[in-house]
Formats: structure tokens, sequence, C-alpha cells
């Protein structure tokens, strides 16, 4: 593998994405809500969210006016990286609910017309998994190439240079069999080796499991990580400023290499055509919806999406890390219309694993205290570029990200990389429902999992949906306005260049129509020329004026105009 081939793997990707199916599939373009298990809503008064509390809270999801949801993992599991570190993909962890509850979420989400996705966690297990027990216990069990494993150095150090994105070296010692174990996470999530038949078809089986039950897709988890270099080479370094899609502060000890041998190979694409053909054996057409982190995610997204073989979506993480300002958003946005096909990729402006969007993205307001404002830009713009979107659950509140002092971080990634990464515990604090209840109405418990930040209070659910001014108010009119613009989910798109270095603005176009879009970032008013004449406008967002051909967008406004 050079740099020259995954060049020539991605020409060929693009150059074959195909065109959009008339009528479009049901999650091309589709707008879906992300519930971070743990902080959504506990009954059980044990501190953490549960399921019982996801089914509490549907009527309020479909409200928003999204199409579905995906829940972060709920499986059985040691519970050190949240449960993406998983010890039976079959079980539901006791502290979130029950089988029982999970076949009625499903029956629960569909009366109300919203499709539901799991996640799944294709590339590791908890060290607690029994295959994994079993593969570490010899170097001769029946599962003992089960998982990534390789003799040491001659000097006795591990393998290779690969290192875990959560910090150190990605090999772990196995004293019984000798040998160094590969992992690129924590040292609890040991790589499976997909390459071997059988565990490919173990896991196609735990999709199965799923997807019998009536389930509408999956979000697969780090969807770069699925193959690794078999010869086990090293890494070569990289140079400053190599790796901008790399998460973990700016210090992350993982940006000093190129991830040519450990990330995004070739051999991934065999495994991802094996998960489709199980996708597909299901009516209605179920859905696999890629994290591709790491990397140069949106270049990358059609290479994992191209034909009907993969993946149908990925989301990336460039809109996230790529610029310390939307402001320099434009030739992203330009690569990005460029190089995915429409509805293949996702808008993601934050997620568990990514701080709060207008803290990140909008500092500027966020000082002007113009936050709420900020808030409602951004999710014009996730709801109008180019793609589906995901909504991670509290920024239809337009929660900002709290600080959370070192002693109440329970990140292992952030404990890891402290004080260089604050790690993503502030994004995964619970969701205020009602101001004045204890815990703001998210728990019982006298000390949940993590405390409802003070500032969030304010924001809570019942006092937004008094307000119809509010985010959440804002929100669900603009998810409905949505919904009834079906060239936002299938138009390609054009970026606007030459405007001032505050406004974003994108064609939506098809044959026949248009839809110009333009924010205004900055918080002072700016007046622009517009590429065309004749246009009404179709969603307003703050103050505007349109006069033949100029526009002028108040501070924070945006506008969405039609031919
Ligand atoms: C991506 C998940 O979103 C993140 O939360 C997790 O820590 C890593 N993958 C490892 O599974």
């Amino acid at each position: 593998m050079s740099l020259a081939k995954r060049e020539a793997e991605l020409l060929h990707a693009i150059t074959h994405r195909g065109t959009v199916p008339d009528p479009p599939e049901w999650w091309r373009g589709a707008v879906f809500y992300e519930v971070y298990t743990h902080s959504f809503n506990d009954t059980t008064g044990n501190g953490i969210g549960d399921i019982p509390g996801v089914i509490a809270r549907l009527d309020y999801i479909r409200d928003l006016g999204v199409d579905g949801l995906w829940l972060t993992p709920f499986y059985a599991s040691p519970q050190v990286d949240n449960g993406y570190d998983i010890s039976d993909f079959r079980a539901v962890d006791p502290d979130f609910g029950t089988i029982g509850d999970v076949r009625r979420l499903i029956a629960e989400a569909h009366d109300r017309g919203l499709k539901i996705m799991f996640d799944f966690v294709l590339g590791h297990t908890s060290d607690a998994h029994l295959w994994f027990r079993e593969s570490a216990s010899s170097r001769d069990n029946d599962r003992a190439d089960w998982y990534v494993w390789a003799d040491p150095s001659p000097d006795g150090r591990p393998p290779n240079n690969w290192m875990s994105s959560f910090g150190g070296s990605a090999w772990r010692w196995e004293p019984r069999r000798a040998q160094y174990c590969y992992h690129p996470f924590l040292d609890c999530q040991p790589a499976l080796n997909l390459a071997n038949p059988e565990v490919l078809a173990a896991m196609e089986d735990n999709l199965r499991f799923w997807l019998d039950m009536g389930l509408d897709g999956f979000r697969l988890d780090a969807v770069q990580c699925l193959s690794y270099d078999t010869a086990l080479r090293s890494n070569p370094p990289a140079r400053e400023g190599d790796n901008p899609s790399v998460a973990g502060g700016p210090n992350n000890p993982f940006k000093s290499q190129i991830h040519l041998f450990d990330r995004d190979m070739t051999d991934a694409i065999p495994i991802l055509n094996r998960i489709r053909a199980v996708a597909d054996e299901y009516e209605p057409q179920r859905v696999l919806i890629g994290e591709l982190a790491d990397v140069d995610s949106s270049r990358l997204a059609s290479k994992y999406t191209v034909g009907n073989d993969r993946l149908h979506v990925v989301y990336d993480f460039d809109l996230i890390h790529r610029a310390d300002n939307i402001r320099d958003w434009t030739d992203m946005l330009a690569l990005r219309s460029e190089y995915t096909m429409p509805g293949a990729g996702l808008n993601v402006f934050t997620n568990h694993d990514s701080p709060r969007a207008v803290s990140n993205l909008m500092a500027e307001a966020c000082d002007a205290g113009r936050a709420p404002d900020a808030a409602r830009l951004l999710l014009f713009l996730q709801c109008t570029l180019m793609g589906g979107a995901i909504l991670f659950q509290g920024e239809e509140l337009g929660l900002e990200q709290p600080e959370i002092p070192k002693e109440e971080i329970k990140d292992p990634w952030a404990l890891a990389l402290w004080p260089d990464f604050e790690g993503r515990d502030g994004v995964r604090c619970p969701i205020p429902w009602d101001r004045d209840a204890p815990n703001c109405g998210f728990s019982d418990a006298t000390a949940p999992w993590h405390r409802v930040p003070e500032a969030h209070a304010a924001a809570a659910v019942n006092v937004q949906e008094a307000d119809p001014g509010s985010v959440l108010a804002y929100t669900r009119r603009l998810l409905r306005w949505r919904r009834d613009m079906p060239l936002l989910r299938t138009a390609s798109e054009r970026v606007l260049h030459d405007m001032p270095e505050q406004v974003i603005a994108y064609e939506r176009v098809t044959e026949d129509e248009v839809l110009l879009c333009a924010a205004n970032v900055g918080l002072d008013e700016v007046d622009i020329a517009l590429p065309r004449s004749s246009l009404c406008p179709a969603f307003t967002l703050s103050e505007t004026a349109l006069e033949n051909e100029r526009l002028t967008l108040g501070p924070l406004a945006a506008i969405a105009l039609t031919n």
C-alpha cells in the first residue's frame, strides 16, 4: 500500500459514484437524532439513562421532525469506554434494561413513524468478551487467531510503532502467549481479526440477531479500523499539520505518524461487502452508516459508499476538526460537495466524541452572549447543506459546552491526554428536561453518572417548550420545513466562492430548481450580491432584506431562496 495507490482507489471511487435513484431511498438525505443512551433519561434511579427512558421520550423525538434515531451502545460491557467495549453483542447491559425493552423500543419507534438504528462495533470487543479470554489464554486454542496477535521484535518491544489514538502504544503484552495484541483504541479494546472468515461470520450473525427484531440499520463504529497491514509495517513519520482530522487535542502523539498501515486499508472493502450483503438480506431496506474518523474523511467518503455493495452512508469529522473557525469552512464545503454523492454523507457538527457545536464553531458569538442565535444558524446550515444530518441530543436546545473540573472527568481518553485534551465528558452531560426538578428531570439518583451542568437548567426542555422563540421551537419549525423540501435530501451542491469572509453561501441544484442558501456567521451586518435574480425567500432566520440581486444579512442571519 502506498499513498499513490490510495489516491488511485479514491479517484476510482469518485468517478464511479453513480446517480441518485428516483424515488430516493428512505435514508438518503435523512435527519437522524443521536441518543447518547447514558445521558438521555433515567427511569430506574440508578443515575444512568436507560431504554425505557428513551421509549418515554419518543414523542419528543418524533415531534422534532427527524426521520429516525440512533442509540449509542447498550450491550453488556465493563463500560471502560462507555459501552464501546462490548463483552456480549447479544445481551443488554442490565443498567440500560432488557431485551424486552429493546423489542418494545423498536415497535414504539415504528408506531411513531421513526426509523431506529443501533450502534455496532465491528472492529473490536472488550477484553472481557469470552472470545478474547479464550484467544488470550494460549497460542493454540480454538479462537487463537480471532484477534490480531504478533510476536515481539527481537529486543522484546512491540512489533511496530503503531499507536493508539487514545494515547500510547497500540500493543499490549500477553504473557500467556508471549505475544502482543493490537488495540487501536484502549488496551481493553482488542482488535478483532476480521480477515478470519470465522470471525466475520460470527459478527454477521450478531448483526442478524438485531436486524431480525426489525431494526432499521446500524451506525458502525470506526470503519477506518476494520483491517490492518498484515505485514505489520511501521507507519512513517508525519509532518506538522499532516493529521488535521485526528482528535485528542493539539499534541495527541497519534498525530506524529502518517497512518498508512493501521487505518483505511483496502482489505476493509471485502469486509464491508460482506456486511452490506447481510443488510441486503432484509426488506424493507436496512441502512449501514459508517463512522469514518482519524483520516481525511470527507474525501474518503466515496470510497466507503461507492456502488451498491459497501456502506450506504458515512459521516466524517472534518467540519468539526479541520477548521478553528466556521469562517474557514468554504473551501472544505466545496471539497465535500465535490467528493461526496448527494445523500451519501451526513452533516455532523458534534456527537458524543466532540465538543458542543456552538461553543466549538461559534466561539465569537458565544462570547458576545449570542449563543442561542448562533445555535439556530448552525442548525440552518446542518439542515440545508448537502447530505443528511445527525443531530446530537441537546443541539436542538442550543446547549453550550460546559466546563468539567478535572476531578469529574470520566473519559479515559481525556485522562490519558490531560491537560492537552479536555475530553468528551462535557458533551455527554445529561439532558435537562425540567428546569426545577432534581437533576433537571434526568434522574432521581442522588448522584447521577454525570451531573447536569447548572448553566444548562435555563435551557431545559420545559422552559423552551413554553417559549415560541426558543431554539427548540425553531428546530421543530426548521425540520418541518425541510420535510417539505425534497430537494434538500437529494440535490447536488454548488458552493459560492467570492463571498465576504463571514458569509457561507451555496446553491442546492436540480435540473429545474435552485435553493440558494446564505448565512452570516459574523456579528456585523453584511451586504452581498447574488449570482442570480428573481429569487424569493423560502425560509428566513433573523433579519434579512432582499432587493433585486442585493441581499442584506443581519448578524447571525440566514436565508434560503428559491427560483
Ligand atoms: C468511536 C466511538 O464513537 C467512540 O466513542 C469510541 O471511544 C471509539 N470509537 C472506540 O470504540
